[in-house]
């Protein structure tokens, strides 16, 4: 798109409002010659264990690295199971092959887009060995249903907190209500790094140090392999700016929780399905996602007023060609397909401002009375 109005994200406009800071971080890595993991990775891990409520964090060099990692560290490999959702960013499910075990689908709630706890039981199996709960677009899965299934079924459960940095469940966060989280630092997330990053919470010790050394090629010490590991550090200007912004996050989800309140309060009177906050906790708005049966009618009218939306996800997973061979065909997971064929998300961004907020609601009204909609409900 050329002329850009309001953009979906604007990192440049967080990066001014914080440049001196970041550019000090920097420097003391380029000071410091330590460019892997060291001191500023090893705080940032202290500091966001602790944003977590959870005794443990190791960083890593993606969301992905994390998730294959805590399923590495759960024992989970070749015959295991795992259940997930088809309705994720596509590495929930890849990881699982990545440990080479089988990912199983259930479908997700429509209302929270998050795994609909009511379909873990018939999805269950004696080779399962995990459930996988994806906290989309930064709202919490419902927990307490998925532990209580997971805890008489005796299965590990592993978090993917990708998009959910500070998002609440029952008072708890993101992060220290599963056996294990998994977190993305990628520079579009609420916690962003300048770079690829990532990292696991637990408050398992055994399994924050065999993933400690699954990081750094399997070693407990220099050049003694205890395991078969990977590289998956993290740097070390990643860690020093992660520590920066981490310092701003609550501001930015406050910030983010605002627009939000706004956006819903333009578009209540309008034809579309705003989110669902459940009332289980607190959401922190990574995407913020209206449904609208015109779904691509609006993307398109939208983009021509420059304005830039995002669709998250346009294909589940189990539709996808690189996937089909999961065994699962077009209508297995209704609510997941129907999700997808309707949602879009707005631009949203903490310095996103309130003319911009109206430029999007009004761009928004304009196309809708062109077209008489259906409200998806
Ligand atoms: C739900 C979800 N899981 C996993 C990931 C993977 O994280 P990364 O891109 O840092 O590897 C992402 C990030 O894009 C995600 O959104």
């Amino acid at each position: 798109m050329s002329n850009i109005k309001v953009p979906y994200l604007d990192l440049q406009a967080q990066y001014q409002g914080i440049k001196p800071e970041i550019d000090a971080a920097i420097a003391r890595v380029l000071e410091s010659c330590q460019f892997i993991l060291g001191p500023e990775v090893a705080a940032f891990e202290k500091e966001f264990a602790e944003y977590c409520g959870a005794e443990e964090c190791v960083a890593l060099n993606s969301g992905t690295s994390a998730l294959h990692l805590a399923l590495l560290a759960a024992s989970i490999g070749p015959g295991d199971e795992v259940i997930t959702v088809p309705f994720t960013f596509v590495a929930s499910v890849a990881a699982i092959l990545y440990a080479n075990a089988r990912p199983v689908l259930v479908d997700i709630d429509p209302r929270s887009f998050t795994m609909d706890p009511g379909a873990i039981e018939a999805a269950i199996t004696p080779r399962t060995k995990a459930i996988l709960p994806v906290h989309l677009y930064g709202q919490t899965a419902d927990m307490d249903a998925i532990m209580e299934i997971a805890r008489k079924r005796g299965l590990v459960v592993i978090e993917d907190a990708a998009q959910a940095h500070g998002a609440k469940y029952k008072g708890r966060s993101a992060g220290s209500i599963g056996d294990i989280a998994c977190f993305s630092f990628y520079p579009g997330k609420n916690l962003g790094a300048y770079g690829e990053g990532g990292a696991i919470t637990t408050n398992n010790p055994q399994y924050a140090g065999t993933i400690r050394m699954l990081r750094d090629w399997g070693q407990d010490h220099k050049y003694h392999h205890q395991l078969r590991g990977y590289n998956y550090r993290m740097d070390a200007f990643q860690g020093a700016i992660l520590r920066v912004k981490l310092r701003h996050l609550e501001r930015w989800t406050e910030a983010r929780r605002a627009i939000v309140r706004r956006y819903n309060e333009l578009l209540a009177e309008c034809d579309v399905q705003t989110p669902v906050e459940m009332p289980w906790g607190r959401h922190v708005y990574h995407v913020y996602t209206i449904r609208t049966e015109d779904r691509d009618g609006l993307h398109a009218a939208l983009a021509s007023d420059g304005i830039q939306t995002g669709i998250h996800y346009p294909i589940p997973v189990h539709l996808q060609p690189a996937y089909a061979d999961l065994g699962y065909g077009p209508g297995a997971f209704p609510n997941a397909e129907k999700t997808a064929a309707e949602v879009l998300s707005l631009p949203l961004y903490p310095e996103l401002s309130s003319r911009a907020i109206e430029d999007v609601v009004g761009s928004l009204k304009r196309a809708l009375d062109r077209k008489p909609q259906t409200t998806v409900r």
